[in-house]
C-alpha cells in the first residue's frame, strides 16, 4: 500500500485531476479506469507524476494505504453507481469514497446515507473548472462529514485553485450540500453565460459591430467591474477565425446550444422550493429554443417590428449594454444565493454564503472579482434577505438601471430577443414593488375556486359568494 490517494476513472477530467494531485508534495497517486489501455496511455505519458497503477479494482484498493481515500471521476449516474459499489464491497469503516463527478445532489444524499451504514466515509464533491481547472486548481465544494472534511480537507486544499491566497475549497456542508452548490454553480453560469450572449447579439444585431470589434468591447469591458473568465473567453471564441472559410468562427457554429443537465436541475429544485430563479431559468429555456430547428424554420417568416431602431451613438449603446449586462448579472446571483439559501433550509445544510462566493473567486467558470462583494454583502449582514438590497448592489443597480431599462426597451422595438436581461429586470420590479397584480390572482382564484384570500386591513381568512349575493365569509380562525 503506497498510494495516499487513488482516482477511479480517467478520462480527461479524471486524468487531470490525478496529475493535479501527484504534482503536490507528499501525494502518491493511485490511478485505476475500467479499460486499463487508458490507465497505461496516462501512466506511459506521465512518468514524472509517479502513478501506482492498477489493472483491477482488488489491485487498486490494495495499493491505497490506510484510511483509504478514493476520489471517483467517472459519468454521473448509473456508473457512478456501480464504482461505489465496487469500492465500498472492498474499503473499511474509516475510508473514504469521494464523488467528484456532477451528480444529482439527491442522488448524493442517497448514495451517502447509505454508504456512511457501512462506517465507510461518502463525500460528493462538486468540482468546477474545465479540463484546466482540474489540472492547474479547480474550485472544490465537498459535501460530507465534518470527520472525513478532516482527511481530506488539506489535500483538496493542496490541488485547489489559489485566489487571494486562500485555497478554493471550503466544507460546504453534509451530505449532498457540495452537489447542491455545484449544480447552483452551474444554475448561475448557464445564466451568465446567455446574458454575454445576448449583450453580443445586441452589439452585433443592433449596435452593427462585427465579431472582432464585440471581442475588444468584452477585453475592455474585462478591465472593469464585469472582469470574469466568462468575459474574457468570450472576447477569445468571437475573436477566432475559422480556417477553412476566413468567417468568424462564432459564425459557423450551428445556433443550438446544448445541455448536460445541471441547469435544468437548478430550475426544477428551485421551481420546487418556490424560488423564483427567473434568470436561470430563462437562460435554459434559450437554449432549449435555441435547439427545435424545425418549430424555428415554421416560425421565419413570422413578421417581427416594421421600424428598424437606429443607433446615433454607438459608443454610448456599448455602455449601456454594458451596464445592462452588469445589472442582470447581479440579479442572477441575487437568485442564486437566494436558491442556496432556500436549499439550505429545506435540506438541513448550514451553508455560509460567504464562503461559497469566496470559493468560486477562483477555478471555477464563474470566477469574477465581483464574488468579493458577494462575500462582503454577507459578512455584513448574513441574514440578509436579497443581495440586491445589499448597499454595494443596490447602488450598482441605482447606478445602472436607467441604461438597463432602455437597452430592454431598444432588443424589444429591434425584435432581438433579451429573454435574460427583460426578465432580470422585470425580477427586479417585481421584489420593488409596493403593490403587485398577486392580489388580483388571489381574487380570480377566489371566484372560481373558493381558494379564499387575506386581506391587507384584518386577520384571517376569507371568502367572497361570487356565486350569491358577493357577500364576504369567514374571518380570524376559519378555515376555508
Ligand atoms: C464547471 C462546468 C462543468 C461542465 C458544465 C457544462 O463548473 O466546470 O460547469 O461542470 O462543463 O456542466 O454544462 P452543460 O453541458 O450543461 O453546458
Amino acid at each position: 500500500a503506497r498510494a495516499n490517494i487513488g482516482v477511479v476513472g480517467l478520462a480527461v477530467m479524471g486524468s487531470n485531476l490525478a496529475r493535479n494531485l501527484a504534482s503536490r508534495a507528499g501525494n502518491t497517486v493511485a490511478v485505476f479506469n475500467r479499460s486499463p489501455e487508458r490507465t497505461r496511455t496516462l501512466v506511459a505519458e506521465h512518468p514524472e507524476a509517479g502513478f501506482v497503477a492498477a489493472e483491477t479494482i482488488d489491485e487498486f484498493v490494495a495499493s491505497l494505504a490506510k484510511p483509504r481515500t478514493a476520489i471517483i471521476m467517472v459519468q454521473a449516474g448509473a456508473g457512478t453507481d456501480a464504482v461505489i459499489d465496487q469500492l465500498t464491497e472492498r474499503f473499511e469503516s474509516g475510508d473514504i469514497i469521494v464523488d467528484g463527478g456532477n451528480a444529482l445532489f439527491t442522488d448524493t444524499i442517497r448514495r451517502e446515507k447509505a454508504v456512511r451504514e457501512t462506517g465507510i466515509n461518502f463525500v460528493g464533491a462538486g468540482i468546477s473548472g474545465g479540463e484546466e481547472g482540474a489540472l492547474l486548481g479547480p474550485s472544490i465544494m465537498p459535501g460530507g462529514s465534518a470527520e472525513a472534511y478532516e482527511t481530506l480537507g488539506p489535500i483538496l486544499a493542496s490541488i485547489a485553485a489559489v485566489a487571494e491566497g486562500e485555497p478554493c475549497v471550503t466544507h460546504v456542508g453534509t451530505d449532498g450540500a457540495g452537489h447542491f452548490v455545484k449544480m447552483i454553480h452551474n444554475g448561475i453560469e448557464y445564466a451568465d453565460m446567455q446574458l454575454i450572449a445576448e449583450a453580443y447579439d445586441l452589439l452585433h444585431r443592433v449596435g452593427g459591430l462585427t465579431p472582432t470589434e464585440i471581442a475588444e468591447v468584452f477585453t475592455e469591458w474585462n478591465r472593469g467591474e464585469l472582469e470574469s473568465y466568462l468575459i474574457e473567453i468570450t472576447a477569445e471564441v468571437l475573436r477566432q477565425v475559422d480556417a477553412k472559410t476566413g468567417r468568424p468562427f462564432v459564425d459557423i457554429v450551428l445556433d443550438q446550444a446544448g445541455s448536460k443537465g445541471t441547469g435544468v436541475w437548478t430550475v426544477q429544485n428551485a421551481l420546487a422550493l418556490g424560488v423564483p430563479v427567473s434568470g436561470i431559468a430563462e437562460a435554459v429555456f434559450a437554449r432549449s429554443l435555441s435547439s427545435h430547428p424545425e418549430q424555428r424554420a415554421a416560425a421565419r417568416e413570422l413578421p417581427g417590428p416594421n421600424t428598424t431602431v437606429t443607433i446615433d451613438d454607438v459608443p454610448a449603446f456599448v455602455e449601456a449594454v454594458r451596464q445592462a449586462l452588469y445589472a442582470s448579472k447581479i440579479v442572477a446571483y441575487s437568485q442564486g444565493f437566494d436558491a442556496i439559501v432556500a436549499g439550505a433550509k429545506e435540506y438541513g445544510w448550514n451553508i455560509d454564503k460567504g464562503e461559497i462566493a469566496k470559493i468560486w473567486r477562483g477555478g471555477c467558470i464563474i470566477r469574477a472579482q465581483f464574488l468579493n462583494r458577494i462575500t462582503d454583502a454577507y459578512r455584513a449582514d448574513d441574514s440578509l434577505m436579497t443581495l440586491l438590497a445589499a448597499p454595494y448592489f443596490r447602488d450598482a443597480v441605482i447606478r445602472t438601471q436607467a441604461a438597463w431599462r432602455r437597452v430592454v426597451v431598444v432588443a424589444a422595438e429591434a425584435g432581438v430577443p433579451a429573454p435574460a436581461f427583460s426578465s432580470s429586470l422585470s425580477y427586479y420590479d417585481g421584489l420593488r414593488a409596493e403593490r403587485l397584480p398577486a392580489a388580483l390572482v388571489q381574487g380570480q382564484r377566489d371566484f372560481f375556486g373558493a381558494h379564499t384570500y387575506k386581506r391587507v386591513d384584518a386577520e384571517g381568512t376569507f371568502h367572497t359568494l361570487w356565486s350569491g349575493d358577493r357577500s364576504e365569509i369567514g374571518s380570524a380562525g376559519s378555515s376555508h
